[in-house]
C-alpha cells in the first residue's frame, strides 16, 4: 500500500489517542478542528488523494472514508459522554425547589387600533365575509387607474400620495415605474375580484399612507378596512342593510344611523354613512361639529369600470364596497384625544389599553 494509506492509518491511531487524552468538550472540539478544519491534518492528507497511483486510488479512497467515519464517530461519542457527565454533576450539585412560585410571564396585549380591527374581523366574519389582504406598496395603476381615476384627474387631489422614489429623488414626484404607497385599501377590491370568483364577500384590513401634515387628527400612516360584496342583483338596499347591522354590532342596538350622498370615483352612486354622535348622542357638541352626527365610512355601488378592471362583467354582477378608517374609530372608542399617541409606541400610553389579547 502507498505512503498515503500508511499516513491515514497513522492519523487514525494518533487521533484516537489524542481523543482519549482530551479532558473536556472544548478539547474535543479543538481536536475536531485540527483534523477536519480547512487546514486540518485529515483535510491535508485527502488533498494528496489526487496524486496517488490510479490503480490504488479506489482502495486508498475507501480507506480515507473509513478513517474519517471512525474518527468522527469516536469524537461524537466522546462528546455525548462528556455532556452526560456534565449534566449529572450539575444535577448532583444543584437543588431544585419544586415548590418555589413561578416567575410571572409578561403577556403583551393588542394595540388599541388592532383591537378595533379584530372586532371588525369578527363582526364581518359572522356576516360571512372572508379576509383578503393586499400589499402596502402598490402601483399607480392599481391604486388609481383600476379604480376609475385616470392620470391627472382632479379627484386625485382627494388622496395626497407618497411616491416610492429612488434615493435622493423628491418623494412627492411620481417615480417612473409608478410605485407608490397605497393611499387607501380600495385597490384590494380589484385584487380580490381578480383572485376570487363571485359571489364575493371580503374585507381587506390594512395600513395606508398619505402625504399629510401630521397633527392631532391626521397622520401620514393609518389603518383602513375595506369591504367588498359582488353578486348577482346586489343593490344599494343590501349595502344599507349591511352597514346598519354593522353599526349595531359595533356600537350597540340603539345606534342611530343615516346615509348622505357622497362622491368617490370608484362607486356610483356613492354615500357617506353617519352614526349618531358618540360623544353627545344627538344635540351637538364640538366632537361632531355641532351636527349630532359622525361620518364613519364611505361606500357605494362598485362602478362598472372597476368591476371590469377586476375581470367581472357588470351586466352579470353588481357589487357594493365600503371603506373606513380604523384610527378615528379607535380614538372615539377609548376617548383618546390625539392620533399621534397611537403611533407613539409609548408604553406609558399603550399599557392603559390592555383590552385585546
Ligand atoms: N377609499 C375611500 C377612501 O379612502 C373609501 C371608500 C371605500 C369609499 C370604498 C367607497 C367605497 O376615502
Amino acid at each position: 500500500m502507498s505512503d498515503l494509506a500508511d499516513s491515514l492509518q497513522q492519523l487514525q491511531t494518533d487521533a484516537l489517542a489524542e481523543l482519549a487524552a482530551a479532558a473536556d468538550a472544548g478539547a474535543v472540539e479543538a481536536l475536531r478542528a485540527s483534523l477536519f478544519g480547512r487546514s486540518g491534518r485529515l483535510t491535508f492528507l485527502l488533498r494528496g488523494l489526487g496524486e496517488t497511483d490510479p490503480g490504488e486510488r479506489p482502495a486508498v479512497g475507501k480507506l480515507a472514508n473509513e478513517v474519517r467515519a471512525a474518527v468522527e464517530g469516536a469524537i461524537n461519542e466522546r462528546l455525548a459522554t462528556l455532556r452526560a457527565v456534565d449534566a449529572g454533576a450539575r444535577l448532583a450539585d444543584e437543588t431544585l425547589d419544586m415548590t418555589a412560585p413561578g416567575r410571572p410571564v409578561r403577556v403583551g396585549h393588542l394595540h388599541p387600533t388592532m383591537a378595533v380591527e379584530r372586532d371588525f374581523r369578527e363582526i364581518f366574519h359572522a356576516f360571512g365575509f372572508e379576509i383578503f389582504e393586499g400589499p402596502e406598496i402598490e402601483t399607480d395603476a392599481m391604486n388609481f387607474e383600476a379604480l376609475n381615476i385616470p392620470p391627472d384627474h382632479p379627484s386625485r387631489d382627494l388622496w395626497d400620495t407618497l411616491y416610492v422614489a429612488e434615493p435622493g429623488a423628491d418623494p412627492r414626484q411620481p417615480a417612473a415605474d409608478g410605485t407608490i404607497l397605497r393611499t387607501h385599501t380600495s385597490p384590494v377590491q380589484v385584487r380580490a375580484m381578480r383572485a376570487l370568483t363571485p359571489p364575493i364577500r371580503a374585507i381587506t384590513p390594512g395600513r395606508c399612507f398619505r402625504y399629510e401634515a401630521v397633527d392631532a387628527s391626521h397622520g401620514f400612516e393609518f389603518f383602513q378596512v375595506e369591504g367588498l360584496v359582488v353578486d348577482r342583483d346586489t343593490s344599494l338596499a343590501d349595502l344599507k342593510g349591511m352597514l346598519e347591522e354593522f353599526a349595531r354590532a359595533l356600537y350597540g342596538d340603539g345606534t342611530k344611523t343615516r346615509f348622505r350622498p357622497g362622491y368617490y370615483p370608484f362607486t356610483e352612486p356613492s354615500v357617506a354613512f353617519d352614526i349618531g354622535c358618540l360623544v353627545c348622542g344627538g344635540p351637538g357638541c364640538p366632537a361632531c361639529g355641532r351636527s349630532g352626527w359622525m361620518t364613519i365610512l364611505g361606500a357605494g355601488m362598485v362602478h362598472p369600470s372597476v368591476l371590469r378592471a377586476g375581470g367581472i362583467d357588470p351586466d352579470e354582477f353588481q357589487g357594493y364596497a365600503f371603506g373606513t378608517g380604523l384610527d378615528r374609530i379607535t380614538l372615539l372608542r377609548y376617548g383618546i384625544p390625539d392620533l399621534r399617541l397611537l403611533m407613539s409606541a409609548d408604553l406609558r400610553f399603550l399599557e392603559q389599553f390592555p383590552g385585546g389579547r
